[in-house]
């Protein structure tokens, strides 16, 4: 028997200056319930469940668990009723282990030695999820797929009841979101509950009971999900339809602008993370990385934009040598970068959002002249890229960390994609971002490309790649395991090179 058999939110009201982000919204939600929770970037999603948890108090509106009202006011009130939650965005100490990181606040461990016994809990969920990951290592050495394991793990040795994820699949590969849904569907079936917040359609297709569609605050959807379509999830959410093909120019093969050649960079610990590796990106190309993360994709790509030591090899742009020159060099001489933990490095939060629109060229023509800001070009700037983007901001006037998550990942894609740079390094650029919005970062790319640009896509999302790009390479530990054309190949025979294949050496069978 759970302690959660029903628990209501009855008119939840939520403003912030100048924003509604929740208007009166109910939900509902019973035992063994999975219950997506979908909207727009921005809709007021991730609002309406730190208000569950604690984070937040509403404005107006009560929280009922079994009929009966509680009041939160922290998370530890939300804990204590059975209430856990994985956020957006990490929230795990840098500097601390795995083991140390769950260990924090864990209120079962014995007194003595208490890590020992997270230790064995680590180890034990780790072979009932397959969430693998070295309870040793600190947070900072992990990529983002590794460091969302750990919320995971984190939240489940809370025993939380009813355990509300906010965009946990998005850093996970497809194997590993697959292994956590069958976690999922196992503790619904005794009797958890789970809310999921995800911009993946099929994901919620695939997993939820139930959705609850949020519009710019207020509920305009709800039902059983064996009587929506993923299209009507969309239009339910965005109000149209949304592209599945993307068309491109026909273009001829552009000169090389990148060009690798025999790299090889260490990981943070000091061990190969590519080996040996070559690749040619030309303009008027999109070429694809795909792979599980952590096979070298981040140390790659930090290589060639200047920010991680090139042991050996050498790196060309546009003919020019910049192995080993400075991130800032680098990215004077035409290549930017959108980085995978974009909201760490790819923003100031206490800044506003119109000095984030011009960060890192807030030093060049034509925003400063003679080192002093040129504030109305500035501000200029920024009010186009929240048109042109479709920010969902009060003002630019905000301070960037009032953005929702979504509409973060929106300005800083803008703001990169805009300076029209040589080659645009894009680490999963569609992470966290709604169907509409990804819809048209797609495009933004297609049309970097179309117009003599060069694009180096890294993704985990096989139906992107094979979208937009015009090559992919598989990447796994450190090589490729082939760069093949997606017109000529399948999403499988992929699958298999993800896996450790070389092309064409293992066929299906
Ligand atoms: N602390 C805050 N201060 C001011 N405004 C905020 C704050 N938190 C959220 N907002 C605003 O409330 C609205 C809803 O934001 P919320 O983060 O709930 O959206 P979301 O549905 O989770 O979007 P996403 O899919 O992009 O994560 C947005 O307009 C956002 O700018
Ligand atoms: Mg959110």
């Amino acid at each position: 028997m759970r302690s959660i058999e029903q628990l209501e939110m009855r008119g939840i009201h939520k403003s912030f200056v100048g924003v509604q982000a929740n208007r009166d919204v109910n939900l509902s939600i019973g035992a063994g319930d999975i219950l997506g929770l979908l909207g727009e970037n921005g809709a007021g999603k991730t609002t309406l469940m730190n208000i569950l948890y604690g984070l937040y108090r509403p404005d107006e509106g009560e929280i009922f668990v079994n009929g009966e009202e509680v009041v939160i006011r922290n998370p530890r009130d939300s804990m204590r009723a059975g209430i856990g939650m994985i956020h957006q965005h990490f929230m795990l100490v840098q500097k601390h282990t795995v083991l140390e990181n769950v260990g924090l606040g864990y209120e079962k461990a014995p007194f003595f030695f208490p890590l020992r016994e997270v230790r064995k809990r680590i180890e034990a969920e780790a072979d009932r999820l397959g969430l693998h990951v070295d309870p040793d290592k600190q947070i900072w050495e992990l990529s983002a797929g590794e460091q969302q394991r750990v919320e995971i793990l984190k939240a489940l040795l809370h025993d939380a009841d009813l355990l509300i994820m906010d965009e946990p699949t998005s850093v996970l590969t497809p194997q590993e979101a697959d292994g956590l849904f069958d976690i999922l569907r196992a503790m619904s079936r005794e009797g958890h509950s789970v809310i999921l917040i995800s911009h993946k359609l099929e994901e919620i297709k695939a997993i939820c009971n139930r959705v609850l569609v949020l519009r710019k605050g207020t509920v305009t959807g709800e039902a059983q999900i064996e009587d929506v379509t993923m299209a009507d999830l969309a239009r339910m959410m965005v109000g149209r339809e949304i592209a599945d093909s993307y068309p491109k120019a026909d273009l001829p093969e552009g000169e090389a602008v990148l060009e690798v050649r025999n790299l090889n960079v260490q990981s943070d610990q000091a061990v190969p993370a590519v080996q040996d590796l070559n690749l040619t990106v030309r303009r008027n190309e999109i070429f694809g990385i795909a792979g599980v993360s952590g096979n070298g994709q981040r140390e790659l790509v930090e290589a060639i934009s200047g920010l991680r030591h090139v042991e050996s090899g050498a790196v060309h742009l546009n003919g020019e040598k910049i192995t080993n020159r400075t991130a800032r060099t680098i990215n004077d001489s035409g290549l930017t970068h959108v980085p995978e933990e974009r909201i760490k490095f790819g923003i100031v939060p206490n800044l506003f959002l119109y000095e984030n629109a011009v960060l890192k060229k807030h030093h060049r023509n034509p925003f400063s002249i003679r080192m002093r800001m040129n504030y109305p070009r500035v501000k200029k700037h920024a009010e186009t890229l929240v048109h042109d983007f479709n920010v969902d901001a009060a003002s630019i006037g905000v301070p960037m960390k009032n953005l929702s998550g979504g509409n973060i990942q929106k300005m800083i894609l803008g703001r990169e994609i805009s300076a029209e740079p040589d080659l645009l390094i894009a680490a999963h650029p569609t992470y966290g971002l709604d169907v509409g919005a990804a819809e048209y970062i797609r495009k933004q790319l297609i049309e970097r490309r179309d117009t003599g640009g060069s694009v180096l896509l890294v993704s985990e999302d096989l139906e992107e790649l094979f979208q937009v790009c015009d090559r992919i390479a598989v990447m796994y530990e450190g090589r490729f395991m082939g760069i093949v054309p997606p017109a000529a190949t399948t999403i499988e025979q992929v699958g298999l090179m993800m896996a450790g294949c070389p092309a064409g050496e293992c066929d299906e069978d």
